[in-house]
């Protein structure tokens, strides 16, 4: 069979890495893809989704996955299944989940999934009494796609009303943010929990954890994500459990009533306060770079378990997982995340571990050789049997990468090598 990966990040990268060792799959293309992508396959470009469309019928490719959020909440997936092609994301309806923070919050309170309490308005006014009953800090939200930045914890109740104006007279987030949800703060551990869904059954992967902040310490400006590792020790089993109960199966029963069934990969943002999970956001993709360290945490069936979702009968698939851990550092360029780098070459040593390995995200191949050209360059990825040896490793494959302006945190997994070693 052959398959399309649709995206072009490492995210894209790790799941085609992942797959090219299933000997059912006789070729990936990669639409866009990147200049690395382009090892493992084949990218195709097109000009619109509906070329797309009649290339994937005419080629009669076996599945379709979709990495990014934009083309599921575009209603990418509804095109591909209505002619016929399996494919793994969910439909637009069930993207709001990710693409309107009102719809996810107010389907939370209606199938009583524990969540923040808020409100969401359009309304300055409903907003500012709502914020004054709350205590500091108080969290705005914008109800759109934001790239990641429609979150605004205000540390006062003035910074809180003049983040709802911006947002809501159009200066901060355009049209995303002319509908607003404010809600409390939560204080507790983050954790990202992903479930792949078929619309009724589901597959719980181990719970990962990212690093939004851009410096050591988790100091700094907000990023897509500096470095993940997986299985966070941070979560048990009777967490897990909770999450499972309370929130993942509660939203699929939900969604399915709704007329809306989830097929593809719940991204569950949780907040755990005193032991209990609570929903931050729903997205409706992997994460990334989470899903470059849950890809190599696969040992057999992958294919079958995307599969499985695609055709929406995830019952009798049956996947192997790692015992160990997998950790991933991200190589970003010099000025993110405010600016991208434009070109600059990427030295790499050859790699003498199997168990550590690249995955590609802004690169542009010209000839033989790679750029650095984006924000996030590449992850740095190292298995291990504990946090720290998957962690040394994922350091040690870093070591053989170089290119101008390159900048990474040197303490990607620091709460769980903590935990480790105590
Ligand atoms: P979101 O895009 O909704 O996940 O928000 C981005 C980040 O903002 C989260 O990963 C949290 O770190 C933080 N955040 C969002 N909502 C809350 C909340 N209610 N309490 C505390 N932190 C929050
Ligand atoms: N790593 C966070 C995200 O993909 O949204």
């Amino acid at each position: 069979m052959e398959i399309v990966i649709v995206g072009s990040g490492a995210r894209e990268y790790s799941i085609g890495l992942a797959l090219q060792q299933e000997c059912r799959i006789d070729g990936i293309y990669f639409y866009p893809g990147n200049g690395a992508t382009s090892k493992l396959g084949k990218n195709i470009q097109f000009a619109n989704d509906k070329e797309f469309v009649d290339f994937a019928i005419k080629e009669s490719i076996g599945l379709v996955i979709i990495g990014p959020e934009a083309p599921l909440v575009d209603g990418l997936a509804d095109v591909l299944r209505e002619n016929g092609i399996l494919t793994f994301g969910p439909s637009a309806k069930a993207a709001r989940l990710e693409g309107s923070k009102a719809y996810m919050k107010d389907f939370a309170k209606r199938y009583d999934i524990p969540t923040a309490r808020f409100i969401q308005t359009q309304d300055y006014e409903e907003a500012t009494k709502f914020i004054e009953d709350l205590n500091l800090p108080v969290v705005v939200k914008a109800d759109g796609l934001c790239a990641g930045k429609g979150v605004i914890i205000a540390q006062s109740y003035e910074e809180a009303k003049l983040s709802v104006k911006e947002m809501l007279n159009g200066k901060s987030f355009g049209e995303a943010g002319k509908k607003v949800v404010v809600e409390e703060f939560l204080d507790g551990f983050e954790l990202s929990v992903f479930a792949m869904c078929d619309g009724k059954d589901f597959i719980v992967l181990p719970p990962a954890q990212d690093h939004k902040r851009l410096l050591k310490g988790d100091e700094g400006p907000n990023t897509g994500g500096m470095g993940a590792y997986a299985p966070s020790p941070l979560a048990n089993e009777s967490l897990i459990e909770k999450i499972k109960n309370n929130i993942i199966k509660p939203t699929l029963e939900g969604m399915e009533k709704d007329g809306n069934p989830f097929i593809g990969v719940l991204f569950c943002g949780i907040m755990v306060v005193k032991d209990e999970p609570y929903l931050l956001e729903f997205n409706v993709r992997f994460g990334d770079p989470e899903c470059e360290v849950l890809m190599p945490l696969f040992k057999r069936g992958l294919l079958d378990c995307l599969l499985g979702c695609a055709k929406q009968d995830l019952k009798n698939v049956s996947y192997e997982l790692e015992e160990g851990y997998c950790v991933g550092v991200v190589a970003a360029s010099k000025d993110y995340p405010y600016k991208s780098c434009k070109k600059e070459l990427i030295s790499i040593k050859n790699q003498s571990n199997e168990d550590c390995h690249i995955s590609y995200a802004g690169v542009i191949k010209e000839g033989m050789e790679l750029y650095a050209s984006g924000g996030r360059i590449l992850v740095a990825v190292g298995k291990g049997k504990s946090v720290r040896e998957a962690t040394n490793r994922a350091y040690e494959a870093l070591k053989s990468v170089e290119f101008n302006g390159m900048q990474f945190r040197e303490d990607i997994a620091y709460q769980a090598l903590k935990l480790e070693e105590q």
